[in-house]
């Protein structure tokens, strides 16, 4: 494994921002960024050798200060929506940005993925740390994030995220990279498996309704390889409410073990994604709100649908829902979890 660092551009506030390449030998190859922790690039041998760039994103730092998909990026302190920004921890209530409708999505104005990050090297890889202040985007508690990216000799991409805090808080980190196994045109021809028999249904603001809901017999059903594009069109209330698929999936398993969430495998080049986490969900978004409008890397108009997400997470609006799995850290306790994106090919 080799790593490279180079400067790749300068922040407005004059922050020097950083590229690193994760190299392996056989080809694999990931650029990752200090700012937002963003994977800027992930290259993968299709069935014959030939390399291709499998996520989306920019040429340049103005390329990601001036649009923000979250392409590649770390999510914090709270991925995904939280009910009009608001939740209460013991007896206080907090309210946090409203950014998305009437509700909180993916941090606030300015989250983990606008920030600017340490980076050291590790063994690997590199590690990102992040001092959130107490207050910081209204979330409470001093919270510290190291988030490291690091290569495997076995084609895996693989992320650790650990935080700490000195006041009661909540914390729901993902990485937000935008899959195309082409490395262009679409994806609802990608085959899609997920490890889910369960799903949790949302409003028309995208907010869980505290339902848990079997797929079988539904749309959201990828418990067996099927094209992302086969159903996404169908008269199913979800589907309408997101546009397609901006789905919590429920996965299988033991929470806290790392074990396969997704399996994405794309046949013109024949390459295969699996996706494992520790974590207990997986939002699995089939790039509904891209629109053509943001032109990315090599002049490439990102449409619907070029793209898509499987961002491993807690569930949506935890905060608020009793039955969901808890997203509160404790002071004194450690946030701890991990994801592998592992490519091959078939
Ligand atoms: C997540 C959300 C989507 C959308 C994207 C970013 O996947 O669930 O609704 O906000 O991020 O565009």
């Amino acid at each position: 494994m080799d790593i490279k660092s180079a400067r790749f551009g300068v922040t407005p506030n004059g922050e020097e921002i950083e590229i690193f390449t994760l190299a392996k030998g056989n080809g694999m190859e990931v650029g990752i960024i200090n700012y937002g922790g963003i994977i800027t690039s992930i290259s993968v041998p299709d069935r014959s050798g030939g390399l291709s760039d499998v996520v989306l994103g920019h040429e340049t730092l103005d390329g990601y200060l001036n649009h923000s998909r979250y392409f590649g990026a770390v999510v914090g302190r709270y991925a995904n929506r939280i009910a009009r920004g608001r939740f209460k921890l013991n007896t206080v209530e907090y309210q946090l940005a409203i950014n998305n409708g009437k509700n909180h999505l993916h941090g606030g104005f300015k989250g983990f993925d606008k920030v600017v990050w340490k980076a050291t090297q590790v063994d690997g890889g590199v590690q990102l740390n992040y001092l959130s202040e107490d207050g910081e985007e209204n979330y409470p508690g001093r919270l510290e994030a190291t988030v490291t990216y690091r290569l495997t000799d076995a084609n895996e991409l693989r992320i650790d995220y650990r935080a700490t805090s000195d006041h009661e808080t909540i914390i729901n980190l993902t990485n937000h990279s935008y899959f195309n196994l082409n490395g262009g045109g679409t994806i609802l021809n990608h085959e899609l498996q997920i490890e889910a028999d369960a799903f949790t249904p949302v409003d028309e603001t995208l907010i869980p309704t505290g339902e848990i809901r079997n797929v079988r017999d539904t749309p959201m059903d990828f418990t067996s390889p099927t094209a992302i594009g086969r159903r996404i069109c169908d008269d199913y209330e979800q589907l309408r409410n997101a546009g397609g698929y901006d789905h919590n999936f429920i996965l299988r398993g033991q929470v806290a073990a790392l074990r396969t969430a997704a399996r994405v495998y794309e046949r013109a080049s024949g390459r295969v994604m699996e996706v494992r986490t520790t974590q207990p969900g997986m939002q699995f978004y089939s790039g509904n709100f891209l629109d053509g409008s943001i032109i990315g890397k090599g002049g490439r108009a990102y449409d619907k649908h070029s793209a898509c997400c499987f961002e491993t997470q807690h569930f949506p609006d935890s905060p608020n829902q009793p039955n969901f799995p808890s997203t509160v850290l404790k002071p004194g306790e450690e946030y701890s979890q991990a994801t592998i994106y592992k490519f091959s090919v078939e």
